[in-house]
């Protein structure tokens, strides 16, 4: 590094040190509690590379349910009880629904108009959550059922042929049944075109946003320096990037126009948007937000959904009783000669209250997504200074004794009977206007995979050489924000030989 640079990133650092300090300690309330600073770096030493939640939920312990810390340039605030996420997040949500900013890639890869980073703020932010969640509601998913059905058969089949790729089908399986909700494309082969490019442009996401990754995210006014500067390689990188992400994100929704205007495209998100049943003519604009939209349903629809179907195939490894029970109530309720249907769903009460267990064992999005403190706040005494990031705590939740007696246990008999702990429903979709707008489209396509696929097979434990079982410990990993078993082996074995042979016919 020349010395030039140094000088510029020590004044760079010193300038956001003080900075930081005068805005986090003006106010005469105290902020929250939490681990020991070191003086220029903050708390950044003392946090995970990795599944950051689990340092929270043990700082819980010592801090309690609400405490803070900091990194260069950002001031975290954790809730770690129900009652503190609903009371800011969603009783006070015009406060605490703004995302933090991400400058690589919201500000850099110009990725602003993202339905994930969207600013509260921002003129489209209101029109996005009404198209989300009116298309994704439970009187419009019921469209894509019967596609959901077919897709649930090729998932079963997969499993009945090559079940030691269990994990293939079921991701195959999620990626599929959104990409026919966002576009209407129906995905017919394993290396699908769509799927992949919309697999990188994930990857590609991760990466920019990757926390404690870039410089410019502790010391945000080196963001101003020009690309030809030395060590400003990052900008060049971003822009490089963000450029890629459009031409990314434009494929699929510019085949799905080029459907409709050929006239030959099947009801999807986009059809919906770009044909509003008045007849009106749709404004760039309302394009822009239908091709921004149709994204987020693809990156918030399909990791989250394979990963529960993931857990759900872990938890009944290692609860087979479970199991069993689930199965009884399918036999008892839907017979044995066909799989469970959408109409069956409120006559099997063991099925969701399973489906809410799994839900809370295995919380796909253990710190949800980062709110942003809008204004200066004042809680339980202590200061939520503006600018904050604010993170709800969900595995922390999930694991409130007080709330799930034994919280380790898988027991979905905990959500029945006349006094049923609290749904997870909750809390494990976020909070205020931030929600998870697919809240109804997971469910749905939960119960109706799981549902299937306790009617088809047995899922049993795997063997070793001697015959014996071999239990897979209960063990999750994340690479990023999306929490899902480490790889485990199991079995897949056919409770319903006639039922599986429709699937071929
Ligand atoms: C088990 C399945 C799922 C879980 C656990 C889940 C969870 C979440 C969570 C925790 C958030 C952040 C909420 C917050 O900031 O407070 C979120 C946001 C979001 N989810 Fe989901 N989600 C799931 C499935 C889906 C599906 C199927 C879709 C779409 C088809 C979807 C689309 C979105 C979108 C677009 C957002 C961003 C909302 C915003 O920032 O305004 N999710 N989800």
């Amino acid at each position: 590094m020349s010395s030039g640079i140094l000088i510029l990133f020590v004044t760079a650092l010193a300038a956001v040190f003080f900075y930081s300090r005068r805005r986090y300690t003006s106010s005469k309330l105290p902020l929250p509690p939490g681990p020991c600073p070191k003086f220029f770096t903050g708390n950044a030493h003392q946090l995970p590379k990795k599944e950051p939640w689990l340092k929270y939920a043990t700082w819980a312990e010592r801090y309690g349910p609400i405490f803070s810390f900091h990194v260069p340039n950002r001031q975290f605030i954790v809730l770690n009880s129900l009652q503190s996420a609903t009371e800011l997040l969603d009783l006070r949500a015009t406060t605490y629904s703004d995302r933090p900013r991400v400058w690589m890639y919201t500000e850099l890869a110009r990725r602003n108009l993202n339905p994930f980073n969207i600013s509260f703020s921002h003129p489209y932010f209101k029109t996005y959550r009404t198209v989300l969640k009116s298309s994704l509601s439970p009187r419009t998913i019921q469209s894509y059922q019967s596609l959901q059905t077919e897709q649930s058969r090729v998932l079963l089949d997969g499993l009945h042929k090559h079940p030691e790729h269990f994990v293939n089908h079921i991701r195959r399986n999620a990626a599929t049944v959104i990409l026919y909700l966002a576009y209407g494309w129906k995905v017919t082969e394993n290396n699908d075109y769509f799927i992949s490019i919309l697999r990188e442009s994930l990857e590609i996401s991760a990466m920019l946003s990757q926390p404690g990754r870039w410089l410019v995210e502790a010391i945000p006014s080196l963001r101003f320096l020009p690309s030809w500067f030395p060590g400003a390689g990052f900008k060049r990188v971003a822009f490089d990037l963000g450029q890629k992400l459009s031409r990314l994100d434009t494929i699929p929704f510019n085949w799905a126009k080029q459907q409709i205007h050929n006239g030959s495209y099947t009801h999807s998100f986009v059809s919906e948007q770009l044909l509003p049943e008045d007849g009106s003519t749709v404004s760039a604009q309302q394009e822009e937000i239908t091709k921004w939209c149709s994204q987020g349903l693809y990156g918030g629809g399909v990791d989250t959904t394979s990963s529960s179907l993931m857990s759900f195939i872990l938890a009944m490894l290692l609860y087979p009783d479970v199991q069993k029970h689930a199965q009884a109530e399918i036999d008892a309720v839907v017979g044995q000669d066909r799989y469970p249907a959408f109409e069956d769903r409120d006559k099997l009460p063991y099925i969701g209250a399973l489906i809410q267990e799994l839900l809370r064992w295995a919380p796909v999005a253990p710190q949800g997504l980062p709110h942003l403190a809008m204004r200066e706040d004042v809680y339980e005494g202590y200061r939520i200074p503006k600018g904050a990031t604010v993170i709800a705590n969900i595995f922390s939740i999930s694991r409130d004794k007080e709330m799930y007696p034994d919280p380790l246990e898988f027991k979905p008999e905990r959500f029945l009977g006349p006094s049923p702990q609290l749904n997870p429903r909750k809390f494990i979709f976020g909070f205020g206007r931030r929600g998870c707008p697919g809240l109804h489209f997971a469910e749905a396509s939960l119960y109706l995979n799981i549902s299937c696929i306790l009617a088809a097979f047995t899922i049993a434990k795997p063997l070793d050489a001697r015959g014996q079982e071999i239990t897979p410990p209960a063990e999750f990993e994340s690479p990023s924000l999306i929490w899902h078993p480490k790889p485990f082996k199991c079995r897949f074995i056919p409770r319903n030989k006639d039922l599986l042979a429709t699937l071929s016919q």
